[in-house]
């Protein structure tokens, strides 16, 4: 695999090493290269390495030799017909494991889910995914392997944060974008995280320490909950408020900051007239939307008319964070009000 790598002295190696394990940057499939005096190790999709820790490097990386099997569906003996059904990819949060069923393979789930649980190193539950559902994005997840429940710590970014899948929402494709808004965050800047589930956002935005002050919302007390039990695990929690409480009734009241971030990708565009007049001048609205992909070009006028016509916006970014259907994507856009 051609890669991004860490190009480190070899006398410092094991230090640097190390540091990226603790922070979930060091990605374990592939060896570690030797040249001369320096060490190149390689790095995790997620990894955001400052620059004082090494070199930043582009590599072919040779994959770490596996005793086991490299595919889980190596370890179900069907004929090649049926193996070809089973789904190729899957998620993993935490020590649980998240599949979508075919249908067709529905009768078969409990024999995936043991495949599966006996494929990921660490598994301790399989669930079978069932997509989120209403206003609070919960999402359906059934056991198909394994035991406990769906309660489980994810790594994300060098953080651990308190997730339960079937009480509040939580994606681990959301990880790279979680770390790209935080790096925006300028010395001082206030932030709201609105629709902020269990705090992802917020979390990272704090540990990096630049914030003033963040403020996340969320409708669901299961969300908040385990966003207040990630905190009490971080010194940097006295930087972020809880605030269970509806975007509706929150935000009329609310003083401008200077970020703020609106992740509620189905319904979100209902809120940004209001959102827009919270965002300070100089500030930036984070807002993300679930857009046909043949709507990709008319969304601009759509989205830039529901902001706040009495000032100056310029939209600053926009881009495809993951496909989310066949035919559409979940987009983020990055808005800036003027300055007056
Ligand atoms: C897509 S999730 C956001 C997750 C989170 N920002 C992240 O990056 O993982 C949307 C969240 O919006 C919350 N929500 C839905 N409607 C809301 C409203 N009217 N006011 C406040 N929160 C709301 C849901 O409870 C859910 O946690």
């Amino acid at each position: 695999m051609t890669g991004r790598g860490l190009e480190v002295p070899r006398a410092r190696g094991e230090e640097v090493r190390r540091r990226l394990v603790e922070r979930g940057w060091l990605d374990p499939r592939f060896e570690i290269l030797r040249e001369g005096n320096s060490l190149v190790l390689p790095l995790a999709a997620d990894a955001a390495v400052p620059d004082d820790w090494g070199v930043e490097v582009e590599r072919a990386f040779p994959p770490v030799p596996r005793s086991g099997p490299s595919d889980y569906r190596e370890l179900l003996d069907w004929p090649a017909e049926e193996k070809r059904e089973l789904p190729r990819s899957f998620d993993v949060v935490g020590d649980v494991v998240l599949v979508r069923m075919p249908p067709l393979l529905e009768p078969r789930r409990a024999e995936i889910g043991e495949a599966l649980l006996a494929f990921v190193p660490g598994a301790r539950v399989v669930g079978a995914d069932r997509g989120v559902h209403g206003p609070e994005r919960r999402r359906t997840v059934e056991r198909i392997a394994g035991t406990g429940s769906f309660r489980t710590r994810a790594r994300e970014n060098g953080l651990e944060l308190e997730v339960d899948l079937e009480r509040a929402y939580f994606s681990p494709r959301l990880a790279r974008e979680h770390e790209r808004v935080a790096a925006d965050v300028r010395p001082g800047d206030r932030v709201y995280d609105l629709c902020c589930g269990v705090g992802p956002f917020a979390i990272a935005i704090a540990r990096d320490g630049r914030a003033r002050a963040v403020t996340a919302v969320d409708a669901n007390s299961d969300a908040i909950a385990l966003l207040r039990a990630t905190l009490s695990r971080y010194p940097f929690a006295d930087r972020v408020t809880p605030v269970e409480g509806r975007i509706e009734s929150f935000v009329p009241t609310a003083a401008p900051r200077e970020r703020v971030i609106l992740n509620l990708p189905h319904e979100g565009i209902k809120y940004i007239p209001s959102v827009a007049r919270t965002v300070a001048p100089h500030g930036r609205l984070y807002y993300y939307e679930v857009a046909s992909r043949a709507e990709f070009e008319g969304r601009l006028e759509v989205v830039v008319g529901a902001l706040d016509p009495g000032a100056s916006w310029a939209v600053v970014d926009r881009h495809v964070v993951h496909p989310y259907s066949p035919t559409s994507d979940l987009v983020a856009w990055v808005v800036e009000r003027g300055g007056t």
